[in-house]
């Protein structure tokens, strides 16, 4: 049994669709754990324990940063029963730039989704970044987390076209719905074993 463990910052609608696959019974091998977020106000903080039952907490930075920020999370994931042995991390919405530390830590279980086609458009508001060069197929990624930023092993991707006349929003939105398909899946894969990472590449057994 994998004990997920979801960090999210906001509105949380990539874990509430993880969490409501995994009360569907579409990943058997996953029990949530533990959502945690950096903000006391996170919307998701909500959907995860009145609409699931999820355990969460919050870890205030209080001006901790890097490493200093991070043991404290990883301590709260680890008494939820999310350990480097047993557990899953979700990054979904989490607003932080985790630590190498961190990273190895939890070394390849650290999963993260990503509003654009990888490596293209890393970073912040990569709706708004693909709208601006012009390109006209964008769409998600979900990765390992790497040391770097969004630059991890790619495990699933989706696309979608660009919309002549689409703005920030219609386009985050459009994106948004393949998020909601997609990190559940990497998620299911990931709990079956089925993910094997070499090198960059990640063959989906
Ligand atoms: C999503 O667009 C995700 O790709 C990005 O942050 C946003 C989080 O949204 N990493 P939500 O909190 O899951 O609704």
């Amino acid at each position: 049994m994998i004990n997920l463990g979801i960090l999210i910052s906001g509105r949380g609608s990539n874990m509430d669709a993880i969490l409501a696959a995994a009360k569907a019974g579409r990943m058997p091998g996953v029990r949530p754990a533990v959502v945690i977020s950096n903000k006391p106000d996170a919307a998701g903080l909500r959907t995860a324990s009145e609409k699931y039952g999820v355990k969460t907490k919050i870890v205030p930075p209080e001006g901790a940063k890097g490493w200093d920020y991070d043991r404290k999370v990883v301590e709260a994931l680890e008494e939820a029963g999310v350990t480097p042995q047993n557990g899953l991390v979700c990054l979904a919405g989490f607003m932080r730039i985790i630590s190498p530390e961190f990273v190895r830590h939890y070394k390849a279980r650290i999963l993260n989704i990503h509003p654009a086609l990888l490596p293209s458009f890393p970073g912040l508001h990569a709706q708004k970044q693909a709208i601006e060069y012009g390109v006209k197929v964008s769409g998600c990624t979900v990765h390992f987390v790497d040391e770097g930023v969004d630059s991890g092993p790619v495990i699933l991707q989706k696309t979608i076209p660009v919309m002549e006349g689409d703005s920030e929003e219609t386009l985050s939105a459009r994106i948004l719905e393949q998020e909601h398909q997609v990190y559940p899946e990497a998620v299911r894969l990931f709990s079956e074993g089925r993910l094997k990472v070499e090198g960059r590449k990640v063959r989906v057994l």
